[in-house]
């Protein structure tokens, strides 16, 4: 099955939030590559190459997500001129490394807006704009580290496994009607990455994390979940007991 296929691109229209950098970038680039047009979200578009800017068929939309009032008014107007979007990447997200030691509510609010909140703005602006069915595309952008609580991910871990919740939820409700993907993706080379201290294991280009998510997401499947075999070891803290998974957690991250 393919749905909103390769073929014919040169009329199609992605919408990807989070544009300016890292993945969402990697996105834009790549469904130019295919040959489709973009529209780019993001709040600063200095940080995108002037080639990207100039090109015919992409269009940089600047909106803060966490600014509700004003990004409802902006995106509202970007759907209502752009009839044919067929699919929608809900890719924006900022990362605060965070434990119960350090963080705070500002913290929380700021990630939970953005990460969370945002995405449920885009949705219901979705909804109001576009008739769903199975043409159209909505991938959501959560992270392996929404699988299940890991030490030092106070804010950032429970963000993306709201939006793991959401997808599922989604899915359920609408199957074949519209064709809904998970993005779960493990350490990625970005800026929001930058921040990291430690060896992030399996860690890849936004590039690589591009083409993968761009070769499945118009194929069968829900979950586009890379790189292997990382993403099979998050995946296996979803199914261990609670004594055994803390266990495994005390033992890797007590030590600092
Ligand atoms: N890198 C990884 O290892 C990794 C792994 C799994 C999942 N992810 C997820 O992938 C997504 C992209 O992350 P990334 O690693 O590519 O980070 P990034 O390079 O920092 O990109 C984040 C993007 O989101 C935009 N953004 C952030 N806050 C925004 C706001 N309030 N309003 C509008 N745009 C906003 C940023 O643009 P402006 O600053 O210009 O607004 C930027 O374009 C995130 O959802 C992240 O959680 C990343």
């Amino acid at each position: 099955m393919q749905k909103n296929s390769s073929k014919n691109t040169q009329d199609r229209v992605v919408f990807i939030t989070g544009a300016s950098s890292g993945i969402g970038y990697a996105l834009c680039e790549e469904y130019l590559r295919q040959g489709w047009n973009v529209i780019g979200l993001a709040r600063d578009d200095t940080k995108i190459p002037n080639e990207t800017i100039d090109n015919p068929k992409f269009e940089f939309v600047k909106t803060d997500l966490s600014n509700f009032d004003s990004s409802k008014l902006i995106i509202d107007e970007v759907f209502k001129k752009n009839a044919n979007i067929s699919t929608f990447i809900l890719n924006a997200g900022i990362y605060i490394p965070d434990s119960l030691n350090d963080f705070n509510f500002e913290n929380a609010k700021a990630t939970f807006d953005t990460n969370v909140l945002s995405i449920y703005l885009s949705i219901e602006l979705i909804k109001k704009n576009f008739e769903l069915n199975s043409n159209y595309t909505l991938a959501i952008m959560s992270s392996t580290a929404g699988y299940k609580g890991l030490p030092k991910s106070f804010l950032y871990g429970p963000s993306k496994a709201a939006l793991i919740n959401l997808a599922e939820a989604i899915k359920s409700e609408m199957h074949d009607n519209l064709n809904v993907k998970l993005i779960c993706p493990g350490f990625v080379e970005t800026p929001a990455t930058k921040v990291n201290s430690f060896k992030m294991p399996y860690l890849m280009s936004p590039k690589d994390a591009a083409r993968i998510i761009y070769s499945k997401i118009y194929k069968k499947g829900f979950e586009i979940s890379f790189p292997f075999p990382f993403n099979s070891i998050m995946k296996f803290g979803k199914v261990l007991p609670y004594k055994l998974y803390f266990k495994i957690t005390e033992k890797k991250f007590s030590k600092k």
